[in-house]
């Protein structure tokens, strides 16, 4: 069966990784959830793309981990989406994973860009394992060393290998680490039948990144992807 994860939530007509955004994916069938955590200076695990915060609100100067949880909560990240979201506020991930019924698989991806974030490994591993059913969470990240450090706190944990870039023998190189890896989800314009196939011999599914319309989504599952992430709900 095709997987297919609502990239931060229904983005297209919510405002991204916001508790709206995923209850939106939820109303329309999601099976699947894709997020993204940061901390913040008071070592709060939250879900957020972006380092800085002027995309969301232009009054917001700092970046994440410059804010407290509290003084996170008084920035609004819903009205540059549309003002139906005023008020709208940055989650914790304990927030989130608090709603989410235990049946819907979540993608956690820790952000690494442009700063890892010390110490949010033994904290979303802990999170995951108290409010979800674990066999229902994959933990991604660019940085696989954050992955390793996940391995580390629980073994237990699916992990999934993000690649932005093109990789020789990326499902052997994952195979070779030993993890508790399910997945491999690598930049769509990668993605092609050699490199599903190769990490489908090593046992690895294929979840490319992020699908905007009917013909990508077709286009990745007929050369053998085991899913994607999409920014479309209609896609769900
Ligand atoms: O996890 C897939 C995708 O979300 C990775 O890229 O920048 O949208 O977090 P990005
Ligand atoms: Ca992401």
């Amino acid at each position: 069966m095709v997987l297919v994860f609502a990239h931060r939530g229904a983005e297209s007509i919510a405002p991204e990784n916001t508790e709206a955004a995923f209850k939106t994916a939820l109303e329309h069938g999601a099976r699947a959830i894709e997020l993204d955590v940061q901390l913040t200076k008071d070592d709060v695990p939250v879900v957020v793309h972006d380092y800085k915060l002027k995309r969301y609100n232009k009054d917001a100067k700092l970046a994440v981990n410059q804010y407290t949880f509290d003084e996170l909560q008084k920035i609004d990240v819903g009205s540059y989406f549309d003002k139906q979201f005023a008020g709208a506020k940055i989650p914790s991930l304990e927030n989130i994973l608090q709603f989410i019924p235990e049946d819907i698989i979540i993608n956690i991806e820790i952000k690494n860009s442009p700063v890892a974030h010390k110490g949010i490994e033994p904290k979303v591993a802990a999170l995951a394992a108290q409010h979800h059913n674990l066999d229902n969470i994959i933990v991604s990240s660019f940085d696989h060393t954050a992955l390793l450090k996940i391995s580390k706190c629980n073994p237990d944990i699916k992990l999934g290998f993000l690649m932005h870039y093109p990789m020789i023998n990326a499902g052997r190189y994952v195979s070779m680490t030993g993890l508790n890896a399910v997945s491999v989800h690598p930049f769509k314009k990668i993605t092609d039948a050699a490199f599903i196939e190769e990490c489908h011999k090593y046992g690895l599914k294929v979840y490319p990144y992020t699908v905007k319309n009917q013909k990508e989504k077709d286009r990745l599952i007929k050369l053998g992807a085991d899913g994607v992430f999409t920014s479309l709900e209609t896609l769900y």
